[in-house]
Formats: C-alpha cells, structure tokens, sequence
C-alpha cells in the first residue's frame, strides 16, 4: 500500500519540489496552499492538491477530511507552510508579528492535532516539521520569524515525546538558504517595517546581503530529499539540517559564545 504524504505550503519552493519528488518515489501526495493555481501543473504528475490556508480553521479541518474520505489514512504530515515577517522588534507592528505566529506555529500545531487522532488510530505515522537553521539562531530583523522556529522546534520535541507510544515519530528539518520566494517576501517585509527609521542602515544591509547570496542558495530538491530520508527511515534522527551555510552556521552556533557568535552576524548588518 502507498503510504499517503500531505504537504502544506506546496505552491511554490521547498513544498512545491518536495510534492514532486515525493510522488516520483511512488507516494500517494496531497499538496495544499492557498494559491491553487499554482499548484495545477501538479495534478498532471498524480499529485492531489487541495486549497488551505493554514490560519483558517475551517479549510484546515475540510482538508484532511477530504484526504481521510479518499483515502482512509495519513501516514505522513509535512508542516512547510511558512514565511518571514521580517523587521526590527521596535518596527514590526505586534498585530505582523501574532500573524506570523499563526501561520508559522498554530496553523501547524493546528494540523498536527487533525492527523493526530487517525495516526494513532493506524498506531503509525511521521510528523515532519520545516523548521530552519534560524530554529537555533536568532538573527537580527529576524526575530518574530526566530521565534516562530524556536518555538516550532520546542513543539516538536515536547511532541516527539508524547507519540512515541503510539508509534508516531516527529522529525525536524532545518534547512540553511534555499532557492524560493522566502527571501524576497523577507526582504520585502524588512525593507516595509525598518527601511525608514533607526535601524535603516541595518535593513538595507540586510537587503543587499540577500541579493549577493542569492546565486548561492541550494537547489530545493536537497530538502526533498532530505524528508524522504526520514519518511524511508525505519528510525530517523530526530533533526536534518542541509542547504548553504546550514552546517557552518550549527557548528559556529555549538562552539562559539553568544557575543562571539553576535559579532559575527551583526558584521554584514552593520
Ligand atoms: N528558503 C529558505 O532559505 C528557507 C530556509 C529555512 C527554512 N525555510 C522554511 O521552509 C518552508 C518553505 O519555504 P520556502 O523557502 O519554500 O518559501 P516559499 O517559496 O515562499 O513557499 C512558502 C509556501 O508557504 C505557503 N504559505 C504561506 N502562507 C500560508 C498560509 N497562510 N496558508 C497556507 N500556506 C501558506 C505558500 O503558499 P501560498 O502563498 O500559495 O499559500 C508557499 O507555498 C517555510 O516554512 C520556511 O520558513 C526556508
């Protein structure tokens, strides 16, 4: 039997590549966003896709009852959905920043609870959350996005823990810089909020610091790959990280101190 994998956040990027690649690997794929459209090319490589926004209950709660009607079971949750709400602290209004808490962290907390009682009904199941390398770091104009990854991968390790004896496992994936439209909505979003203040100077840097490293983000398809090895994994490790300065970036976060590591960041922002 197919094992059934739903992906949200799958219109564009890492979600739209991973649907891809997923179904290419023989896996019954549901792919959802809000942009359906974009999504369409999917449906001529057998891939079922569904409308959600993963801040409304409702498409939320009618999608994965769409997929237990058609197919009876969820093997596998891939929480990918997600943006940045960049800007200072002192710049993002707090109404941008529970915004981003929603999408980021309710909407998957929220999906997690819908697959729940049927993973633990087939007593087996994956919940891969997208997390970053910005789940362990905390950078600066990033703060509401850090916090948003913090806190997923705190969820998740809370909840690996909660599963475990029903036979459901929780996997973190913690990708470094990848090609998609997450930097230029980042960007967008931090040029909005601190553009005109006092931190400037600060978003500018940040901008242009994008547009150099643009040309040395990784392809998608290495995260995609990196889900199916934790799918395919009889006991997968509880965390994966891949994908430009992932691994430089842990092991200087491992190794160095707060202010060492400060120093660091803060040189290509001020
Ligand atoms: N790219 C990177 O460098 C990078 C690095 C580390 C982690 N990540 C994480 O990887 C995940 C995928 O991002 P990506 O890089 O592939 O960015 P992306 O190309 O911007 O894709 C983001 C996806 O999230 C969906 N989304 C956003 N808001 C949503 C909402 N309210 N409801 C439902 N879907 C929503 C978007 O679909 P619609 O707009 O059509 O709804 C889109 O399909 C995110 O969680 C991101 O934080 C990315």
């Amino acid at each position: 039997m197919k094992q059934v994998v739903f992906i949200t956040g799958a219109s564009s990027g890492i979600g739209k590549v991973m649907a891809q690649y997923l179904a290419q690997q023989s896996f019954t794929v549901y792919a959802a966003a809000r942009r359906v459209e974009r999504m369409q090319d999917l449906t001529h490589q057998g891939i079922n896709i569904l409308s959600m926004d993963v801040t409304d209950e409702n498409s939320m709660v009618a999608g994965i009852q769409h997929i237990i009607d058609k197919e009876g079971r969820i093997d596998v949750l891939v929480n990918n959905a997600g943006f940045g709400s960049y800007g200072a602290v002192e710049d993002v209004p707090l109404e941008d920043a529970r915004y981003q808490l929603e999408v980021n962290v309710m909407g998957a907390a929220r999906l997690i609870q819908l697959v729940l009682p049927h993973m633990r009904e087939q007593r087996s199941g994956k919940i891969i959350n997208i997390s970053s390398i910005g789940g362990k770091i905390s950078m600066p104009l990033g703060a509401w996005y850090h916090a948003s990854k913090f806190a997923l991968e705190a969820i998740s390790d809370a909840l690996r823990n909660e599963v475990r004896p029903f036979g459901i496992d929780v996997v973190v994936i913690e990708p470094g810089g990848i090609q998609s439209e997450w930097s230029g909505i980042a960007v967008g979003n931090g040029l909005k909020n601190s553009s005109q203040g006092a931190y400037k100077q600060m978003a500018t840097k940040f901008a242009d610091a994008h547009s150099k490293f643009a040309t040395r983000l990784s392809d998608p398809l290495i995260i995609a790959k990196l889900v199916w090895k934790a799918i395919i994994a009889p006991k997968p490790k509880t965390r994966y990280a891949a994908g430009f300065m992932a691994g430089p970036l842990l092991t200087l976060k491992k190794v160095l101190s707060d202010r060492m590591l400060d120093r660091i960041l803060s040189s290509q922002l001020q």
